[in-house]
Formats: structure tokens, sequence, C-alpha cells
């Protein structure tokens, strides 16, 4: 259809009627652009002036943390030049403790080589555990040392007992007769690291990573090793106790285990490695210091009344196999009125992982001869991972002429971590048989063993 004339200025109309509402959305348009540009350009100097002022934030916090990690060192270097010996480790503890939390690890790290340099955590044999500081729970979490060309990575007599470490790294580094007991430190890397006569008894060492260390007589007694890494870590025979480790997940090859000791360990494959079977009790024969004129001042025991219990030899120098050379008796002289006991505190660390598994049994015994108005009995009284002391679970009595074996066993179910074992000699004060002589009224003892074990 052709275009009218009509349509043709409807056209024009409608044209010219565009035009402004073309101009009018163009400039609508450019004026939310505009906006848009603007509040960006507005967001961005909002960045920029967010970014500067956290970049003074970071410098304000990093010269306040410098300002205070200053005064630190000027309080300590203070404190180790005065007199004042008797507080002066506590206060250096207690600013020590407050300052590692209010700093980053790379401050933390300073800190650590400071206290280092300034021996307070260098533990050398010849000075005394009294001239160092206690750096018990302070936070070194995330610490990295590291051996380069440039940077020597060295340790020796390094004293961190029960500090935090964890996510800490020691790559490369020479640690030597260095002490992390009871230290957290997981995730702890020891790549490439020389580990010799260095103890982590008990500590905390899951997922750390040890991969190409070589140790020598190190020790990880009760240490939690789950998840380790020693690829291609080595050692020779013998010098590695892995004693009452924990091993559960760790990575290591049967040439590594076969070259450790792995008394009480629970194994990677999940068996347990050779089970301690003997006594621990010390001298609970008796034979050490044994004499025939009888010795009041031996190895092992504390004695209630101090020289009334001897160790004698017996007379007839019977040397049975059972019964050795020696036993316990009260002086002959002594007259007996009140219990006269020989302790013992015997201590569990080697059993830690065993008890906490609640897989394990105890057993006492002794061997006891009683006659006349004496006898004797065995108490043994736990004390737990709290320091908590238990009543006596046990206590027994003997007497009688023949020899008699005291045996007293049960299950620990609960998380002791010592005993006190005592053997006692008592008077029988309703004893009626009054027949004077000492040599009559007599109580001997003798093969006191203690024994924990694993239950089936
Ligand atoms: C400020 O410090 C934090 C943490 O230390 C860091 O993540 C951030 O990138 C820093 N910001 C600036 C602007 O330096
Ligand atoms: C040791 O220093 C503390 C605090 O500075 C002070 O209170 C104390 O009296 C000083 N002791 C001696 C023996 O100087
Ligand atoms: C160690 O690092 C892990 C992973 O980066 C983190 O989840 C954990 O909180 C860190 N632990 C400590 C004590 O810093
Ligand atoms: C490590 O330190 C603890 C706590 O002071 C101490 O009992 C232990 O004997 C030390 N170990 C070694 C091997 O020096
Ligand atoms: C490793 O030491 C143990 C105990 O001392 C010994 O029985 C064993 O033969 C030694 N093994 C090697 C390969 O030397
Ligand atoms: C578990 O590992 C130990 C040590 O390598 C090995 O002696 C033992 O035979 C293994 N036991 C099992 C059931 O694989
Ligand atoms: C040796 O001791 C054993 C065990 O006490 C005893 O049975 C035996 O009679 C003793 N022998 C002598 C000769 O005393
Ligand atoms: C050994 O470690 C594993 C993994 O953390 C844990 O499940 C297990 O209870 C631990 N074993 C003992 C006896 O503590
Ligand atoms: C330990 O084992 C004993 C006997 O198997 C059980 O009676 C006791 O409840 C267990 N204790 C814990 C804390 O699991
Ligand atoms: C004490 O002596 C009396 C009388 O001889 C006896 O009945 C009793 O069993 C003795 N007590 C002990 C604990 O030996
Ligand atoms: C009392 O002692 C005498 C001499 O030592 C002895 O012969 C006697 O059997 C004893 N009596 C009793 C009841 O033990």
């Amino acid at each position: 259809m052709p275009i009218t004339e009509k349509d043709r200025v409807w056209l024009k109309l409608l044209l010219s009627a565009l035009i402004p509402l073309m101009i009018g959305i163009f400039t609508v348009v450019t004026t939310i652009q505009q906006q848009k540009m603007s509040s960006l350009q507005r967001e961005q100097d909002k960045n920029d002036a967010l970014l500067l002022r956290e970049q003074s934030d970071n410098q304000t916090a990093h010269r306040h943390k410098e300002t205070i990690y200053a005064t630190y060192l000027d309080d300590v270097t203070k404190l180790l030049m005065s007199n004042n010996e008797t507080k002066r480790l506590v206060y250096i503890r207690a600013k020590t403790l407050i300052i590692l939390q209010q700093l980053d690890s790379e401050r933390r790290k300073d800190v650590l080589l400071f206290l280092y340099e300034s021996e307070l955590i260098y533990h050398h044999p010849l000075t005394t555990i009294t001239t160092l500081l206690k750096v018990n729970n302070a936070d070194f979490n995330g610490i990295h040392f590291e051996r380069t060309e440039k940077v020597e990575c060295t340790f020796k007599f390094l004293y961190l007992h029960h500090v935090y470490l964890s996510n800490a790294s020691f790559i490369g580094c020479y640690i030597d007769y260095s002490n992390f007991s009871h230290s957290l430190m997981y995730n702890t890397g020891f790549s490439k690291a020389l580990l010799f006569r260095t103890s982590f008894r008990f500590a905390s060492l899951d997922r750390a990573n040890f991969n190409q260390a070589k140790l020598f007589l190190t020790d990880f007694s009760g240490a939690s090793l789950v998840g380790c890494n020693f690829r291609d870590a080595y050692w020779t025979n013998q010098s590695v106790t892995l004693t009452s480790a924990n091993l559960t997940g760790a990575i290591l090859s049967n040439q590594q285990l076969q070259r450790s000791i792995l008394t009480n360990a629970l194994l990677p494959n999940g068996t347990w490695g050779p089970i301690r079977r003997t006594s621990l009790v010390v001298n609970g024969d008796a034979e050490q210091d044994c004499s025939l004129q009888g010795s009041t001042n031996f190895i092992g025991w504390q004695i209630s009344v101090p020289g009334i219990i001897s160790l004698l030899a017996y007379n007839n120098q019977n040397l049975t196999d059972q019964y050795g050379k020696c036993y316990f008796r009260v002086t002959p002289s002594y007259t007996l009125n009140q219990a006269i006991s020989a302790s013992q505190n015997i201590f569990f660390d080697e059993f830690t992982l065993l008890i906490s598994a609640n897989i394990s049994n105890y057993k006492a015994s002794v061997d006891f001869r009683c006659s006349g108005n004496q006898y004797g009995y065995m108490e043994l009284i736990f004390v737990d991972l709290y320091g908590l002391r238990y009543f006596p679970v046990s206590r027994r009595t003997k007497t009688g002429i023949a020899r008699e074996l005291l045996t007293i066993s049960s299950s620990i179910h609960f998380e002791v971590r010592s005993v006190q074992l005592k053997v006692s000699f008592i008077r029988n004060t309703t004893y009626t048989n009054i027949n004077g002589s000492a040599e009559e009224n007599y109580c001997i003892a003798d093969n006191i063993e203690f024994f924990i074990l694993k239950r089936q």
C-alpha cells in the first residue's frame, strides 16, 4: 500500500517527536551511566581510602607491635641484669607469656631467639633447671625456621618443655640435646632436620613431618605420632625410642620400625609392639646393697622410720634362684610398737598408652614369712593423671611362719599415672603368746613385685 499524504504527515510528526525523545533517552542513559561511573568512582575512592586506612592501620598495628616488642626486650634485659634472683624468672615468664599473645608468628620467632640467646631457654646439662625460664604454655605456634644458604639454623640445648608449637617448622635445622617434652606440636615440620639426643617425650606430634630427617638417640616415649610422616627419614638401629607412642596412621617403613624401640607402642598396623613384662619395682628383691651385716641405707625405697628396716642376708647363705641372697626385715633390736613400712613410687610412663586404651591389668605380690606377734601387709595407692590420690585399692595382710605369696591384681579403669606401693611390718596387739625374744617375733619380706599387664 502506498504511503498517503496523511501518513507522511503522521510520520513526520512521529519523527519530530522521536528526536527529542531520543535525546531525552540519551540524556537519561548518559546520566545513568554517569551516575554509575561516578558511583563506581566513589566506590573506588572509598576502596582506596579503605586500603589507605587499612595500610595505616596495619602500620599502626605494626608500630604497636614493634613498640611492645621493644618494651619487652628492654624490660627483660633490665630484669636479666638485676640481682633480684628470686623474682627475676617469674617476672620474665609473666611478661613473655603476655607478649607472645600479642605478637604475630614472625615476632614470636624473634622472642624465641632472644630467650635462647640470653640462655633463658638453654639447658646445658651442667646448669640446674632452676636457672631456666619455665616456658610452660608459651605460645610459639606457627613460628618458622629454615636453614638456607644465608641463614643457619642451629639449636643446641634448646629447652621448650610444654609449649605450644603447632604449625611451626624447623626445616633443615640442626637440633641437638634439646627438650620438647610435653609440647603441643601438631602439624609441625622437621623435614630434612637433624634431630640428635633430643627429647619429644609425651609431645603431641600428630601429622608432624619428619620427611628426610636424620635422627639419633631421639626419644618419642609417650608421644602421639598419629599420622606422622617419617618417609625417607633415617636412623641407626635402636637409636629411636617409640615406647608407648601412638603410631596410628604414621608413615614408617618396616626397616624404620625394626630399628626402633617399640615397647608398649601402638603400631601403624593397629597391633601392639612388645609389651614389657618385667616388674616395675626397683630393688624389690633386696639384692642391691645387700650385705651380711645388714644394710639400712638402700636403693629404691623410702622407709617410714629410717634405719629400722634392714636388708639382711639369708643366714644360711641359701642362694636359690627364687629368693637370691637377701631379704627385708625390721631390725631385730627394734621393739616394735608401730607399723614400719618401706614404700616406693612407681611411675607408669611406659604404660600410659595401654592404660588410656583401657586394656591394662596390674598385679602386685610379695613373699612374706612372719612369726610370733608380727604380720605384714601390702597396700597400693594409685595416683591419677591429675594428681588425685585414690584410697588404697588393696590392702591385705599375711601372717604365719610359712612363706606365703601375697598377690593383689585387678584391672585399671581410670587414667592412673603412678602407684605408691607400700610393704609394712606390724605388731599384732591381740597376739596372746608373749614369748619375749625378738628373734621369735619377726617378719621378712622378699621379691616385692609390681606388674602392669595387657588384658587380652
Ligand atoms: C594488612 O594486614 C593484613 C594481615 O596482616 C593483610 O592480610 C592485609 O593484606 C594488609 N593490608 C594492607 C593494605 O597492607
Ligand atoms: C625484687 O623485685 C620486686 C619487684 O621489682 C620487689 O618487689 C622485691 O622487693 C625485690 N626483692 C628484692 C630482694 O630485692
Ligand atoms: C594450624 O593450621 C591449621 C590449618 O592451616 C589450622 O586449622 C589450625 O587452626 C592451626 N593451628 C594452630 C594452633 O595455629
Ligand atoms: C626435659 O624437661 C623436663 C621438664 O623440665 C625434664 O623433666 C626432663 O628431664 C627433660 N628431659 C631431658 C632429656 O633433659
Ligand atoms: C639391632 O639391635 C638389636 C638389639 O640391640 C639386635 O638384637 C639386632 O640384631 C640389631 N639389628 C641389626 C640389624 O643390627
Ligand atoms: C604389624 O607391624 C609389626 C611391625 O612392623 C609387625 O611385626 C607385625 O607382624 C604386623 N602385624 C600385622 C598383623 O600385620
Ligand atoms: C633353702 O631355701 C629354700 C626356700 O626357702 C628352702 O626350701 C630350703 O630348705 C633351704 N635350704 C637350706 C639348706 O636351708
Ligand atoms: C591413638 O590415636 C588414634 C588416632 O588419634 C586414637 O583414635 C586412639 O584412641 C589412640 N589410641 C590410644 C590408645 O590412645
Ligand atoms: C574399661 O574397661 C572395663 C572392662 O572392660 C569397663 O568396665 C569400663 O567401663 C571401661 N572404662 C572406660 C572408661 O571405658
Ligand atoms: C593376731 O593374733 C591373734 C591371736 O593370736 C590372731 O587370732 C589374729 O589372726 C592375729 N592377727 C593378724 C592380723 O595376724
Ligand atoms: C617360746 O620360745 C622358746 C625358746 O625360744 C621356744 O622353745 C618355744 O617354742 C616358744 N613358744 C612358743 C609358743 O612359740
